[in-house]
């Protein structure tokens, strides 16, 4: 095996990029705020028993001052991400109507991170209302109802921009139904109004329909939101992948993660023109910090997911079951998952699963 790691990029189109190589890869892990250390340490405790070849670049991204007077990511944060072009957030604290923005907002801009994947999986032992789901929210990240342009007409007269653009939307359709063929789902659904935002939303389906036509093996289909939501709730199973606007994905991932037991053990990828940030959903979890009560699975799946981006899929696969065997053993379940395990117990019962895996 050579000795360096060799990126290559599959299609340049939809800036997906994939390693390969047994030498070992830096990633740029960004702790995070409250539980954030916590949930990272277990993370990184995992992946060393499990023998991950990849060495941790850890970067605080504690807002600074900068020429403009305005607050925002550090430099050397940036540079990391930038060379690594792969990284692993945990939660950040974002003051509410003071101080800086929402840093994993400027994250998202920072490094064009245009696709947002949330798997939304059931799991054996984590008993919730539905058994059957396994679907995956594949989100715009960077423009539609979230495009931030809004402006006062008149005293009393607002207009906020939906801006849906053929060139974003196309790139997050074809990334998409990439993803649907690279994971052997079967289906993509999009979900729209385009009954309504005939121009907006009429064009965000076309990309969809143009995309899905150059993937033949991956079934296609179109749904109004409304509709996806209805049947979402009483028949999750007829979904697979589904790709919307940045709104309905917000909202919808959202209801997704609820139907398997919430944001706590959701993961989810921000995949970008020049790499991707893999990141827990949850908060930072106040209540809870300094602990060693908080779950890290949300953080762990996220990691896992990464790897599978990079092509590390034996590490993923080893990690997954692992950490899915040990909930369905409930042996071992933090308290937000009715337990009464310790983060680091939980952590110790997957590091020894791992090991006896390997
Ligand atoms: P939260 O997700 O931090 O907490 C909500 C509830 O879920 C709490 O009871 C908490 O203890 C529990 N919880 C969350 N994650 C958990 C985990 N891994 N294990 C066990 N229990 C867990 O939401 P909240 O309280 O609204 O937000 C707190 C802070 O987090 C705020 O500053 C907010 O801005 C920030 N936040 C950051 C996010 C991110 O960085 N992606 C996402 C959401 C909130």
């Amino acid at each position: 095996m050579a000795a360096q790691w060799i990126r290559r990029v599959i299609s340049p189109k939809i800036g997906r990029t994939r390693f390969y190589s047994s030498d070992v890869k830096k990633c740029t892990l960004i702790p995070g705020d409250g539980i954030g250390p916590e949930i990272s340490a277990a993370v990184q405790k995992i992946f060393d028993a499990a023998k991950v070849p990849i060495e941790w670049e850890s970067v605080d991204v504690t807002p600074v001052r900068g020429p403009d007077g305005l607050f925002g990511i550090p430099q050397a944060a940036i540079d990391s991400i930038n060379r690594n072009q792969i990284g692993l957030k945990g939660p950040l604290m974002t003051p509410v109507g003071k101080g800086h923005r929402s840093l994993n907002l400027a994250l998202r801009k920072e490094f064009n991170l245009y696709a947002n994947v949330r798997p939304c999986r059931s799991l054996e032992g984590y008993k919730t209302l539905y058994d059957d789901v396994n679907v995956v929210t594949i989100r715009e990240n960077t423009e539609g109802e979230y495009s931030g342009i809004e402006h006062e007409i008149v005293d009393g007269v607002v207009q906020s921009i939906k801006l849906i653009t053929e060139e974003a939307s196309r790139r997050v359709a074809e990334f998409a139904f990439q993803y649907a063929q690279d994971n052997n789902r079967k289906k993509v659904t999009a979900v729209h109004k385009a009954n309504i935002m005939r121009m907006s939303d009429g064009l965000f389906l076309k990309c969809c329909r143009e995309a899905a036509s150059k993937f033949p093996s991956v079934k296609f289909e179109e749904k109004y939101l409304d509709t996806v939501c209805l049947t979402m709730v009483q028949d999750p199973q007829q979904y697979d992948v589904l790709v919307m606007p940045n709104l309905y994905g917000d909202i919808l991932s959202d209801m997704c993660a609820g139907l398997v037991g919430g944001l706590g053990l959701t993961p989810s990828g921000n995949i970008g023109l020049n790499g991707a940030l893999f990141e827990s959903v949850h908060g930072t979890a106040p209540d809870i910090a300094g602990q060693d009560k908080a779950n890290p699975t949300a953080l762990l799946l996220s990691a896992v997911m990464m790897l599978k981006y990079m092509g590390l899929n034996d590490h993923a696969r080893i990690i997954e079951h692992a950490a899915y065997d040990t909930i369905k053993e409930a042996k071992y379940l933090t308290g937000d998952l009715g337990g009464t395990a310790k983060c680091s117990e939980y952590t110790d019962a997957i590091c020894k699963r791992v090991i006896a895996a390997k």
